[in-house]
């Protein structure tokens, strides 16, 4: 598709046309770090499928916001993994689907009933490109989080950007030094930090209520996909992706379905698979409960991970691995079905075992945190605190340095799974000391022309 760039001035004079609508002016022509003139924030979506979908909808319904552009490779299809069934028509993903949800939002709001100005993109660096635009949400797949990042800091927008944040430990860092670099106010999209259960879990072991913490056990579900079996066969490139831009960084390889949509989870290329996916949302609560979020572990350990033998699919199928923080808290990580996470300490236990909380002692589940307590960032609307920041020029809930850390700690888990040993981190120089092999898995190289 031949993609539609308009210029600032056809925007604005675009925008300020249509019945109800403000004049639009970015934050960002004013320089990343000025103040934002207008009440508005304007946004643009880079990777509109399953999840994609969902942020845009959530910030199309944040006061305030206003969506300008949308950017997937995929034009339209229904074949997103997750919620494919025999048979089944829909939904429809991609640019085409999104711009129409975008339109459609802001057409039942115009008096006229009409609105069409929401453009689609298949290469984010034309959304990248625009000036009019103040903020970004990429929501693609993981090999495909660094670079757009990076890139819309340098032209400084603010990001919303999906977790797991980086593929690697060197990506996620220069990420951290883009976002400092640039000044942009950046959120990863790890939302747990914008919940009141979470963080109460998390001011109760901050605030001693189960003594001295001394371990947190952390799970992750296991695949829910299976995998093409070893004899799977290269299919044609559907007319509606792009297949070459979708892969990007990642190593060339033969196009199939389960490559792609949703299930690229499963691919080394592409994701640490549930280590990374799922481990991102629970390993950062151990490091919130545990006030590290700017650090993490010094000793990672193998404790029995498994790896797919063949198949299409090659990331880990079996977690587990246990970590050691400089304070003695241990962390372990593996592959469970009930969702359980699990604070112990010299005085006590706290857990939520599917979404249930208990403690021991019993009382620790009412406690109530006096002012004079450790008091964690609160926020109750993860978009929303996001928007609210970048008018505010202030850190919000999940700051990239703590979306890296989180994750880090999930690479480095993999690393040791993969290496079936023990490994010493050094989270200040960000190295592992005295094992050259497991450095080298810090960093991949990056298919030709993308690079950091
Ligand atoms: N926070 C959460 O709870 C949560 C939940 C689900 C997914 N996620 C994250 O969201 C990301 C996407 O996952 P998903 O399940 O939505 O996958 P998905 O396959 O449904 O969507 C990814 C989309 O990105 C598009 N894409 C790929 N390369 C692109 C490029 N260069 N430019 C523009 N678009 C591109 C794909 O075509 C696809 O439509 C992942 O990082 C995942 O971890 C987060």
């Amino acid at each position: 598709m031949k993609c539609k760039e308009i210029s600032r001035r056809e925007f604005l004079n675009k925008a300020a046309g249509v019945i109800g609508l403000p004049y639009v002016v970015s934050s960002s022509a004013l320089g990343a770090n000025g103040p934002v003139p207008s009440s508005r924030t304007t946004m643009g979506f880079i990777g509109v499928g399953g999840m994609g979908t969902n942020n845009m909808r959530a910030f199309l319904n944040q006061p305030g916001v206003q969506v300008v552009a949308v950017c997937d490779v995929v034009k339209a299809s229904n074949e997103y993994g997750h919620w494919y069934k025999k048979g089944w028509q829909g939904p429809w993903f991609g640019r085409e689907p999104a711009r129409k949800i975008v339109d459609d939002h802001y057409a039942r709001k115009n008096r006229s009933g009409e609105y069409k100005d929401c453009t689609a993109y298949r290469d984010f660096r034309e959304v990248l490109r625009r000036d009019d635009i103040d903020a970004v949400c990429i929501t693609t797949p993981d090999q495909w989080h660094a670079i757009p990042a990076i890139m819309a800091a340098e032209a400084g927008k603010h990001i919303y950007c999906e977790k797991p944040l980086s593929l690697t430990v060197t990506e996620g860092r220069a990420m951290v030094e883009a976002v400092r670099r640039y000044g942009v106010v950046f959120q990863t999209g790890t939302q747990r930090r914008s919940s009141q259960q979470y963080r109460f879990i998390c001011e109760l072991v901050r605030n001693g209520r189960i003594g001295r913490l001394k371990k947190v056990v952390t799970t992750v579900g296991p695949n829910n996909k299976e995998a093409p079996p070893s004899d799977w066969q290269p299919m044609p490139v559907p007319e509606w992706l792009d297949y070459d831009m979708w892969l990007g960084p990642a190593p060339w390889a033969p196009y199939h379905k389960s490559r792609c949509l949703y299930t690229f989870r499963f691919g080394l290329d592409y994701s640490g698979g549930q280590t990374t996916n799922l481990g991102a949302h629970e390993i950062d609560i151990a490091q919130w409960a545990n006030g590290t979020d700017d650090t993490g572990p010094v000793e990672f350990e193998d404790l029995g991970g498994e790896f797919p033998a063949d198949g299409l699919f090659s990331t880990v199928t079996k977690v587990d691995f246990r970590a050691r923080y400089a304070n003695g808290v241990e962390l372990t990580c593996r592959t469970q079905t009930d969702d359980l996470l699990r604070f112990e300490g010299t005085d006590g236990w706290i857990q939520l075992l599917k979404g249930r909380l208990t403690c021991k002692p019993e009382s620790v589940t009412t406690s109530v945190i006096a002012p004079d307590e450790i008091h964690l960032y609160k926020s109750n609307d993860h978009h929303g605190n996001f928007i609210d920041c970048v008018k505010e020029h202030r850190e919000p809930a999940a700051p990239v340095e703590v979306g890296h850390r989180s994750v880090t700690i999930c690479h480095l888990g993999n690393i040791a799974m993969t290496l079936k040993c023990k490994l010493r981190w050094d989270p200040q120089n960000e190295c592992i000391i005295d094992n050259e092999q497991a450095n080298r898995m810090l960093a991949r190289t990056m298919r030709s022309p993308w690079h950091l």
